[in-house]
């Protein structure tokens, strides 16, 4: 199971010294299957994975400019870059990057430009509310695969998160019923032979163990809960032991 910390706009150098308790965990319950990566702003890349070096945990990015080669590009940072100060995962894609007005098109430049660099792509994707009460969910996730993934023929690299808009920090989930046909819809049309799918969404330790149930659940893309060192190891425990 995988436990991707997405930890937004959030955090210090002084923020990392929380995660002594989090380094522990991961080295107490080495029997247990699962793996942990951050995902920081920037700036707390390089500290970061220093402090990480002797552990299991990884490190990743959450977006990169597409393009491969240095250029005239203000405030941006491509994915070799990021590379080098130790991230081995990018978040790719994620809805509020999108209503920045982010476009498939653009998600897929930057996927090629993060294999190219030789990290894992983390691809979110997911519809709106007005898509889902319009029944268009399908149609949504169908469009945002086909041109995110367009002429990508090795997918080894790229994790799949299904992260519904309307359930990012609201503390609303899908129902049940609902995220299985989402899900299987994702698996058996597009991902059969691609490695994982997690799903995300106001993930909590109050919802994560009726979550990991889900059939093709390969863990969890977590937003505000993995900011704080004990929510974040209770989720994992609940989803694990
Ligand atoms: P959330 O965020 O867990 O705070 O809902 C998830 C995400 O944006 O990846």
């Amino acid at each position: 199971m995988y436990f991707v910390a997405n930890w937004k706009m959030f955090g210090d150098l002084r923020t990392l010294n929380l995660l002594d308790k989090v380094i522990k965990f991961s080295k107490t319950n080495k029997k247990h299957k699962f793996k942990i990566v951050y995902c920081p702003p920037n700036t707390l890349i390089r500290p970061l994975s220093r402090r990480l070096k002797k552990t299991k945990i990884e490190v990743g990015a959450q977006n990169c400019h597409h393009s491969y080669e240095y250029g005239a590009h203000t405030g941006q940072v491509n994915s070799s870059m990021l590379k080098n100060v130790g991230a081995k995962y990018v978040i790719l894609g994620h809805s509020e990057n999108r209503q920045l007005g982010e476009t498939d098109n653009l998600i897929n430049l930057k996927i090629k430009s993060a294999i190219k660099s030789g990290l894992k792509i983390i691809f979110c994707i997911g519809e709106t509310l007005k898509e889902r009460r319009t029944k268009k969910t399908n149609q949504v996730l169908k469009r945002q695969i086909e041109k995110g993934l367009k002429s990508i023929k090795n997918k080894s690299k790229i994790i799949i998160a299904y992260e519904p808009v309307w359930s990012i920090g609201t503390g609303v989930i899908p129902k049940e019923a609902a995220l299985i046909q989402a899900i299987s819809f994702i698996k058996s049309r597009f991902v059969k032979k691609y490695p994982k799918i997690l799903y995300g969404g106001s993930v909590n330790a109050n919802n994560a163990d009726k979550l990991k149930k889900i059939p093709n659940i390969d863990g969890f893309l977590i937003g505000g809960a993995s900011q704080s060192p004990k929510k974040f190891i209770d989720i994992i425990q609940k989803t694990i032991i």
